[in-house]
């Protein structure tokens, strides 16, 4: 049976920036996100038959070879192992936004094939071990198995099946934005998981980001509670800010960041002080596009404020989402011989 899957990016709020076991993917904190709706999304279709002759896979219809098809794998032989099955896998997915460029593709892609191959193989999972799949192929993905806002609890346990997201309120809760300026969408050049790595290595700094990071996080989830949209966008502004910080002190250095992101922080700031309050917060992950966040109401006005600078490529106007969604056959991307369609 082919499943096919939709899920949407998350943008975190308090960031994700660390491994402390490479292999589980563990994280050296616990992190909050918003899952967004699907403006941006992947949709990924899974089929596991017996007539297939290998493992085979295209993103954004290439074909996956090497390293990328074997990341793809290590949720799917989790799911294989969890349903007691050796049939191969077809595996295709599609992103309607730019791929690896800070937009999170692999967050919604792999929530996506977690969903989907779970469901392909007849498992019936619920959200905790949806998203410690999901997280096997991609840490921040076990935040976009869920909707509205999510936090990724780091666990203490050494298997890792207590490091899953949980959500805090759902998308209903709050309407928030998130206007994605696009100030680069070329591929990055340092990939999260090399440059996390080296940063947990080789950064100063890091070891202060991780004592604040407790108390910020409970901060943060109170103010999601309350809908204290002032700390909100404060607490994500300044984790951005603290993460982009070990970055840069990284050895050698990591700039994800460019000059039409620092004129989008401008314009930002002289937004927020001209109204006299945080109309807009700001985000960046691990790229140079901006993720601006406001209130409903105050969209028109941001729109209005950013839409003056130069070098933005493309604004994707997100809200908040409820998480995957299965989709019906026909809005599958593989024929049932295990083809792309
Ligand atoms: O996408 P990953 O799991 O390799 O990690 C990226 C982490 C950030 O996007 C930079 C921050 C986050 O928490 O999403």
């Amino acid at each position: 049976m082919i499943s096919t899957f939709e899920a949407t990016p998350n943008i975190a709020l308090i960031k994700y920036w660390g491994k402390r076991d490479s292999r589980l993917m563990l994280p050296q904190n616990g992190s909050i996100s918003i899952t967004l709706d699907n403006s941006v999304r992947t949709v990924t279709s899974v089929l596991f038959s017996g007539r297939l002759k290998a493992d085979a896979a295209w993103i954004n219809g290439k074909k996956a070879e090497g390293k990328e098809l074997q990341r793809l794998l290590v949720p799917v032989d989790l799911v294989r192992e969890k349903a007691g099955i050796k049939d191969r896998v077809a595996i295709a997915s599609e992103n309607n936004f730019p791929t690896a460029a800070g937009i999170a593709s692999s967050a919604s892609g792999f929530a996506a094939l977690a969903c989907a191959a779970s469901d392909a193989a007849g498992l019936k999972l619920g959200a905790a071990e949806l998203s410690v799949l999901a997280r096997m192929g991609s840490g921040s993905a076990c935040r976009s198995v869920l909707g509205g806002f999510v936090e990724w609890k780091k666990g203490e346990r050494g298997d890792g099946a207590d490091s899953a997201a949980e959500q805090i309120a759902p998308a209903s809760h709050w309407g928030l934005c998130d206007l994605i300026a696009v100030c680069e969408s070329r591929e990055k050049k340092v990939s999260s998981r090399a440059g996390m790595e080296q940063t947990v290595k080789t950064s100063g700094l890091y070891a202060k980001r991780m004592a604040d990071l407790p108390a910020r996080i409970a901060k943060l989830r109170q103010a999601i509670l309350i809908k204290d949209s002032q700390t909100v966008f404060s607490i994500a502004m300044e984790d951005s800010m603290s993460m982009h910080a070990t970055m840069l002190d990284t050895k050698p250095p990591i700039m994800y960041l460019n000059d039409v992101s620092r004129e989008a922080i401008y314009a930002v700031n002289e937004l927020n002080e001209g109204e006299g309050r945080l109309a807009c917060g700001y985000t960046f992950d691990a790229g140079p596009n901006a993720h601006l966040l406001c209130e409903e109401k105050d969209i028109g006005l941001v729109k209005k404020h950013v839409s003056r600078i130069e070098g933005i490529e493309k604004f994707y106007d997100c809200g908040i989402g409820d998480g995957p969604k299965k989709l019906k056959e026909g809005e599958g991307l593989l024929t049932e011989d295990g083809k792309p369609s």
